[in-house]
């Protein structure tokens, strides 16, 4: 079972820049063209919210219509660039999207996984919450799967990551105290997934593990200097690729959107193999294969 998590996609209406400086949605083009040409191809995506990058209805459309590409079935969060109005405007056909009263959250299966996913956003603010309502219902959704491996997903994460301007505007920490709680009272939670903070993250939580991912577009700047100001930069664009099986578990593989040279077999010059006549190869006496 495959699951890629992409996140932070920050779609703008077509032929604008983010920050006069980003295409993202030329970016979210390539990512749905490198998803597409996996192989495996992936079961699913997830999509860990700021699909787009202002909340407008034309910011859905357009991200709908890149969308549209991506030959694997996915799932939309929802984050603080997102609005829900206009998200379910654009995706009537979503039911999942309007079925948490005022929020966007849900529960699906995803192969032999169930995805809770959360709606963490505060209209108005950078900052994730999750109020009494929606702990409520995350308890009861993690009550219902208990004895299934479950993955939990919002936007914030639940964690600070050192960049002070990240901090700022992680979950809420009372919500996260609660989140935590909840959690370590279903160790069949696998991992609790996020996005919001634009780099790969990985941190101890309530007993499994919590983890961001970047973006496909714009990268936040890693610099853990007390009172770093806010800035981005264009490392390469990535996502993760989450892989389940009962026995091992989930584990995560960090993949770039653009294509790398390779792949090379692990073979030095002097070390070509040569077919002996048993039929065996020679030329590595070791049998190390080079990893
Ligand atoms: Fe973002």
């Amino acid at each position: 079972m495959l699951l890629a998590q992409i996140s932070d996609l920050h779609v703008k209406r077509p032929g604008a820049l983010a920050y006069q400086r980003v295409d993202t949605a030329a970016r979210l083009a390539q990512t749905v063209a490198r998803l597409n040409a996996l192989v495996p191809r992936p079961d699913a995506v997830i999509i860990t919210g700021d699909l787009v990058d202002q909340g407008s209805a034309d910011e859905y459309r357009h991200l709908k219509s890149l969308l549209a590409a991506l030959g694997i079935p996915y799932w939309l969060l929802i984050g603080n660039h997102d609005t829900r109005e206009a998200l379910r405007e654009v995706f009537p056909e979503r039911d999942e999207l309007r079925t948490g009263g005022p929020f966007v959250h849900y529960a699906v299966d995803v192969g032999p996984l169930r995805l809770v996913a959360l709606d963490s956003l505060q209209p108005g603010q950078s900052a994730g919450m999750l109020c009494a309502a929606r702990l409520a219902w995350l308890e009861q959704q993690l009550d219902t799967a208990r004895g299934r491996p479950v993955i939990v997903a919002l936007h914030h994460p639940p964690f600070d990551s050192g960049v002070d301007t990240l901090d700022a505007i992680r979950l809420d920490p009372q919500a996260t105290a609660a989140l935590e709680t909840l959690v370590a009272r279903h160790p069949n939670v696998e991992r609790v997934m996020c996005g919001h903070v634009h780099r790969s993250m990985f941190v101890r939580f309530g007993g499994t593990v919590a983890s961001a991912v970047p973006s496909p577009a714009h990268q936040v700047t890693l610099d853990l200097a007390p009172g770093a100001p806010s800035s981005f930069t264009l490392e390469p664009p990535a996502f993760a690729l989450h892989r389940y099986d009962p026995q091992g578990g989930l584990v995560t593989h960090h993949v770039y959107v653009d294509e790398s040279d390779g792949p090379y077999p692990f073979r030095e010059p002097l070390q070509a193999p040569v077919m002996e006549p048993s039929g065996g190869l020679s030329g590595n006496p070791s049998g190390n294969v080079g990893a």
